[in-house]
């Protein structure tokens, strides 16, 4: 039978499997522990009608251990959705420690800074509306204090883009994640996503040619089919 390939206009789907999901959510509870503040925000997202692609609890805890072990202070997060992930990176700042989102649309952000509210993160977290990459710009002119820790996971085709506001608005030893970096495979063949895959295929090309990032790439499976992650230091 031959392989089915989508259309450019049939939209791009996440494939997860069962057993793959199963795990997850045993691992979710077994291990990972989610508190009330997260589940709220994974549910007003639902409620709201978003689209359920906020990163899993297990990917979230991760980003919540790896600003703890990088000792940042000062969060960037391009992509805040109803702010799931801002709160569990919010949840490894120290006292002092602040995160600054960057969200598209103003309803998103509405409901992501009622959930960090709720999370009791209000004075750590900044949710700023509008492109990305106008905020990014505007930070930048502003002479914001260099970020320690960026997290990418926004729109696909900015991805190479935001990589290079990550280093300008870094620092040598900043930490960079970003997500979605296998997309079903389609870094392999393009062909699965006309739309996303060449953001991207470019950002990981940038990854591992940038004289100022030293990266590397996990893959992922769970409920959000088979995707990764970069992790990156900028030199
Ligand atoms: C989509 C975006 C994401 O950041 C993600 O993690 C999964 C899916 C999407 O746009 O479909
Ligand atoms: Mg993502």
């Amino acid at each position: 039978m031959p392989e089915h390939k989508p259309s450019e206009s049939e939209p791009f789907e996440h494939k997860p499997q069962r057993g793959w999901v199963a795990v997850e959510e045993f691992l979710t509870q077994t291990v990972v522990h989610p508190d009330a503040g997260l589940q709220r925000a994974v549910q007003s997202a639902t409620d709201a009608g978003m689209p359920p692609i906020e990163v899993t609890p297990n990917a979230g805890k991760l980003l919540k251990l790896l600003v703890q072990l990088s000792g940042a202070r000062r969060v960037l997060e391009i992509g805040t959705l109803a702010g799931f992930s801002a709160i569990w990176m919010a949840q490894g700042l120290p006292d002092g420690g602040r995160l600054l989102t960057c969200e598209f649309l103003t309803k998103h952000a509405e409901i992501a800074r009622a959930n960090v509210a709720a999370a009791g993160l209000e004075d750590k977290v900044e949710v700023r509306v509008g492109p990305a990459l106008d905020t990014l710009a505007a930070l930048y002119s502003e002479g914001h204090e260099s970020f320690d820790f960026v997290f990418i996971d926004a729109d696909k085709e900015n991805n190479s883009n935001y990589l290079d506001w990550a280093i300008r608005l870094g620092r040598p030893g900043t930490t960079v994640v970003l997500d979605n970096a296998v997309w079903e495979g389609a870094v392999v063949d393009p062909s699965i996503d006309r739309i996303n895959a060449p953001g991207i295929i470019g950002a990981l090309e940038l990854l591992g040619s940038h004289p100022q990032l030293d990266a590397t790439v996990i893959q992922t499976v769970g409920s959000k089919g088979w995707d990764g992650f970069a992790l990156a230091r900028v030199r």
